[in-house]
């Protein structure tokens, strides 16, 4: 039996089931704090990716707006050796004077086998752009560590969590140490599909269903938590249109983006015969930048964690039928064009 990293895993499940009855957090669900124009402190948690990369580098170039402290890496869209390997790299296309700690967390998800997305994102994990050695070292710590460590001496409400992946390291610094919830102002995170049916499965969407134990760990926590799901990504769709920008201004960052936006075009026209693409994780970036650009509702969000054919569905009581107290905001609109604009804007900073 695979020991979880923190915790075996029958104490693992016996505590995520208490901790998930909010036996071990409160489950009151706090208001979604407004981004206001404060500069927010960030750590992001992603599995890059060639989504994630765009939302790593709209964050770290949104200097004005977002504090980036540190990435951490989870396995996902492949594994954990390549997303981890793939963060450094794109720190190194977004250096600047410091260099920005990755950390490397979980390798599976919290209950199941690792399913990976390898066949959208390429073997490598980021098909469409030349990928160099990384330049610097993983941080020493695992993510998960990190993770704890950091938010049990961070100032209340002080610390956003941008998460982009599977949420398996998330949920598992929640069980490790429930206290670490205080510090959250929020967790911002790319996952999900209600008005729109999912990706990986008719009824879920990627980064749940590849752990939707950790999920249903993290939309129980109590923690004000923003989705922006599908329901988002396809209403700010990558076009052939929405490319060229990226080219002008002449950066590596630009060209990049640009590079990996027209992988995902390619993939879609050869898969789907669609001159589109859904804009996934950067979404959730745009809603740290600028949460004017969205709309969306505070609901009561679960997860479908035993389904045969449901298996991380997130259920959404969008009209207030089940009686379960709201716990998430779920965007399901967004102004595309002030969308990509603000992308465009934060990327041309780069190098
Ligand atoms: O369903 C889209 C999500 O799954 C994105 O985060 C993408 O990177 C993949 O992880
Ligand atoms: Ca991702």
């Amino acid at each position: 039996m695979t020991t979880h990293r923190f915790l075996d895993r029958r104490a693992f499940m016996k505590r995520s089931g208490a901790l998930a009855a909010g036996t071990l957090l409160p489950t009151s669900f706090a208001s979604a704090a407004n981004a206001g124009t404060a500069r927010r402190t960030v750590i992001i948690d992603a599995d890059p990716g060639q989504d994630d990369a765009i939302a790593i580098l709209f964050a770290l170039g949104a200097k004005d707006r977002l504090d980036v402290r540190a990435l951490t890496a989870v396995a996902g869209n492949v594994p954990l050796d390549l997303t981890e390997r793939n963060a450094r790299i794109i720190r190194d296309w977004a250096a600047g004077t410091k260099t920005l700690p990755v950390y490397a967390g979980c390798p599976r998800p919290l209950a199941r086998e690792l399913i990976t997305a390898a066949n959208v994102h390429g073997k490598t994990g980021l098909e469409g752009v030349e990928l160099h050695e990384p330049r610097a070292p993983l941080a020493p710590q695992h993510a998960v560590q990190y993770l704890v460590d950091t938010l049990a001496h961070a100032a209340p409400g002080s610390v956003t969590l941008c998460a982009l992946g599977p949420l398996t390291n998330v949920a598992s610094a929640l069980i490790e140490a429930p206290q670490i919830r205080a510090a959250l102002r929020e967790i911002v995170l790319m996952g999900g599909a209600f008005f729109e049916r999912g990706n990986i499965t008719p009824a879920a969407e990627f980064n749940i269903h590849v752990d939707p134990q950790a999920a249903d760990v993290v939309f129980a926590s109590g923690v004000p938590i923003v989705v922006l799901p599908r329901d988002v990504a396809v209403k700010a769709p990558i076009t052939p249109a929405r490319v060229a920008p990226f080219r002008a201004p002449g950066n590596r960052c630009g060209a990049i983006v640009a590079d990996i936006m027209a992988a995902e075009l390619a993939y879609n026209k050869k898969r789907r015969g669609t001159e589109d693409a859904p804009m996934y994780d950067p979404t959730a970036v745009g809603y740290l930048v600028d949460p004017s650009m969205y709309d969306g509702r505070k609901v009561n969000v679960v997860v479908e964690t035993t389904g045969q054919w449901t298996l991380g569905e997130t259920v959404v009581d969008w009209n207030g039928r089940s009686g379960r107290a709201p716990n998430a905001t779920w965007i399901n609109e967004v102004d595309a064009d002030r969308f990509y604009a603000a992308l465009l804007d934060s990327v041309s900073k780069l190098p």
